[in-house]
């Protein structure tokens, strides 16, 4: 099977995963809504490609927070890497042999330990959910700033599991060969659900004072992830934090919420350069990161599509993806007239009335 593009890499992962994990990779919130509305809102924008601008030497290098990446997408946070490949994130870590920034997720099956000693000195930042009982946070954060992760990315869009049915029916469970090992002992005697972790575990109570007690524990920069309007941009920015993920979750959590391409306009608007705007959310193609980087988000950052890699050949696959994405990415610059990342703008793009 020749893998053109990403939605190969998605076709290969349905054929040939087991059904529940498709199911649970696959699942947005309710109907689904949100899920589709992220890809559908990338064809609604259309280009004003510009000619004649000399795109004989290409420069798609950024940084993210001061580092420099190899082109401007990233790995989104996502649960359960073993269900996608049987040495999970440890795979995932090794990937990255582009230098890009890898979020890795509370809810992986490998440890911060086992995932930093897969590649050493890699881009990373840790995503952190916070559970009911705050020592497991705080012994979290630390230890991935011990690690050599360089930011702590604070997941607000989930103080409860949205309604995934298609988990339901399947009476979805964590194989028990699975193990979430950065929470290993933490729920010690608590009866375990079904994404690994007792019922209820997580703290619904968390609100914006929560970002000064993280800032207490570290001296990581912290990105918030999971910000959909204006009004909680600036409240983001007022709190200090360095970064903004607009995300929906991939449309896992609320259903009904606007695309996120959509909420990255007035987020941008709202934060007016003071910190950096990133965003998540049905990016399928090098076209999709370019016109997120001409709305404003200095990178963007991959959940499924980083899976089907993984599902398809383990580290080989997802590397095929992200080359597959870079390469798609410089040829849309080029096809618009923009031979850098800074010379990306505002008026490369327009929402048209599909
Ligand atoms: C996620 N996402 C997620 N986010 C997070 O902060 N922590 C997590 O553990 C997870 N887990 C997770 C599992 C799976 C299977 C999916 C699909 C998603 C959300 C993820 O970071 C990101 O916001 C979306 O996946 C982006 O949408 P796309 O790229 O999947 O369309
Ligand atoms: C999910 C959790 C793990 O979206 O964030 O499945």
């Amino acid at each position: 099977m020749a893998m053109v593009c990403l939605s190969d890499f998605e076709a290969y992962a349905k054929k040939y995963l087991p059904k529940t994990a498709w199911d649970y990779f696959a699942a947005g919130a309710d109907d689904e809504s949100s899920r589709d509305d992220n890809i559908l809102a990338y064809k609604r924008i259309r280009f004003r490609p510009r000619v004649l601008r000399d795109v004989s030497v290409m420069d798609i290098r950024t940084k993210l927070l001061g580092t420099e990446i190899s082109f401007p997408v990233g790995i989104a946070p996502t649960g359960f890497h073993q269900l996608a490949w049987p040495d999970g994130e440890k795979s995932t870590a090794r990937a990255k042999a582009m230098n890009i920034c890898y979020i890795a997720s509370t809810y992986s099956t490998s440890s911060l330990e086992e995932i930093s000693a897969a590649a050493p000195g890699g881009f990373r930042w840790f995503q952190l959910y916070i559970h009911r009982n705050r020592a497991v946070a705080k012994q979290l954060v630390q230890q991935a700033e011990a690690l050599g992760f360089q930011g702590l990315v604070l997941t607000v869009d989930l103080p409860y599991t949205g309604k995934r049915r298609a988990d339901v029916r399947n009476g979805f469970r964590l194989p028990p060969h699975m193990r979430l090992k950065n929470l290993e002992g933490a729920f010690e005697g608590d009866e375990c659900s079904e994404y690994g972790v007792p019922p209820n575990s997580l703290d619904p109570s968390v609100t914006w004072n929560d970002i000064y007690w993280l800032q207490s524990l570290t001296h990581l920069p912290i990105v918030v992830k999971g910000i959909l309007t204006k009004e909680d941009a600036e409240l983001a920015v007022r709190h200090g934090v360095q970064g903004i993920i607009v995300s929906n979750h991939g449309g896992r959590q609320l259903d009904g919420g606007p695309a996120t391409i959509d909420a990255l306009v007035e987020v941008v608007e709202a934060v007016q350069g003071r910190v950096e705007v990133y965003v998540d959310g049905g990016v399928r193609k090098g076209g999709d990161v370019l016109k997120a980087l001409a709305l404003g988000a200095k990178c963007v950052f991959i959940g499924r599509p980083a899976l089907w890699g993984l599902a398809y050949k383990g580290e080989e696959g997802l590397q095929d993806v992200l080359r597959i994405l870079r390469d798609e990415f410089r040829l849309s610059m080029a096809l618009t007239g923009c031979s850098s990342v800074s010379g990306i703008g505002r008026n490369l793009v327009q929402f048209s009335k599909l």
